[in-house]
């Protein structure tokens, strides 16, 4: 039995990326390994939030993960910030961490490139990415392709800490989904699909409503060409499209090529809108049924209690490795 942790940021509505990339995979690995899911607000808020904006977002992704399959009786689901514990080790994390490696970080250079107000957080958000990962011991972690390099941070810190103080930490491997694992904008296929585009026609949101599904994949940018045929190269939008219909069908691209071989693009667009609302529509109708229940607080208590009993201990011993605090003089 594995531990798994991974987390998803509340930073806007989840998008196809995040469900084909991480979400979607979560659900079978309740069933032999011990998981705890995260809703990490601390990370959202290294860029502006709005306040009220956010705090819907939490309870928001809160009842998504359990509509698309988490099942608080299997795993623990929680509130990153309902867990002290997350901030202590980060700030271990962040003094063992150097400011050269994290200035290093792609994500760090995106989303701090022609900013002139750059929070202390964005730079100092994957320390605290570690510490979500290692405060439980956690060998596995499954995530999409662009948390890879905060992945591997994550293990040279852990390595470093081990060495240098006491070996108390487990060196976490990723799971990276072989498709899906970077789904791209439909606007853009040379950008990531991401829940903060500012051009909403760029994602799917999970929330969508079918006819908009529909719309957003109708002026997805294609080429000229009328084939449909896996190019990452050469035909960026349609093998983005095609990845995404073979990861809600589960067919294999070279069997979607086949099935659209003398069709034209429109076809196709029509037969990927239809997979991806018959993946998304049950999702949202499990998900109105949560978001304002009572039973949706009940879980997040739970998971936060559950998973400070474990993260506390951690912390506990990565203070003594690390000679904070007193030992305490017997009477
Ligand atoms: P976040 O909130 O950006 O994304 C959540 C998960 O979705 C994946 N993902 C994608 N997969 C495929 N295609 C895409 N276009 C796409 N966009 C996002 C991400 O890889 C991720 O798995 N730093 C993390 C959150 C985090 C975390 C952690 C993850 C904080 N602590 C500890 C794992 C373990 C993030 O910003 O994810």
């Amino acid at each position: 039995m594995n531990t798994i942790f991974s987390g998803i940021q509340p930073s806007g509505t989840l998008t196809i990326g995040n469900y084909l990339g991480a979400l979607r995979h979560f659900v079978p690995l309740q069933e032999d390994h011990q998981c705890y899911f995260c809703i990490v607000d601390e990370h959202a808020i290294t860029v502006p939030q709005d306040r009220l904006k956010l705090r819907h977002n939490i309870r928001s992704l809160a009842a998504l993960y359990i509509a698309s399959g988490i099942d608080p009786g299997k795993s623990t689901l929680f509130i990153q910030s309902e867990v002290p514990a997350h901030t202590q080790l980060s700030w271990m994390m962040q003094s063992i961490s150097y400011i050269g490696e994290l200035e290093r970080m792609t994500q760090f250079k995106d989303k701090s490139s022609g900013k002139d107000a750059i929070s202390a957080g964005l730079l100092t958000y994957p320390p605290l990415m570690a510490a979500d990962i290692l405060l439980y011991n956690t060998n596995l972690v499954p995530v999409g392709e662009d948390q890879k390099q905060h992945l591997e941070l994550t293990r040279n810190l852990a390595q470093r800490f081990n060495n240098k103080y006491n070996n108390i930490f487990t060196l976490p491997e990723i799971s990276i989904p072989k498709v899906g694992a970077r789904i791209m904008s439909l606007q853009d296929p040379s950008k990531k699909m991401s829940k903060s585009d500012e051009n909403v026609k760029g994602f799917i949101s999970m929330l969508d409503e079918p006819k908009k599904i529909e719309k957003k994949i109708k002026s997805a940018v294609t080429d000229s060409e009328g084939i449909v045929k896996y190019d990452k190269e050469n035909k960026p939008g349609i093998s983005n499209l095609l990845s995404i219909y073979s990861s809600c069908t589960g067919e294999t691209v070279a069997s979607l090529e086949e099935k659209y071989a003398a069709k034209g693009y429109g076809e196709f667009k029509q037969g990927l809108a239809d997979a991806v609302i018959s993946v998304l529509e049950p999702i949202q109708d499990k998900y109105y049924a949560l978001l304002d229940s009572d039973e949706l607080d009940d879980i997040l208590d739970h998971g936060a209690e559950k998973a400070a009993q474990v993260a506390n201990k951690t912390v506990a011993k990565a203070k003594k490795a690390m000679g904070l605090g007193r030992v305490k003089k017997k009477k």
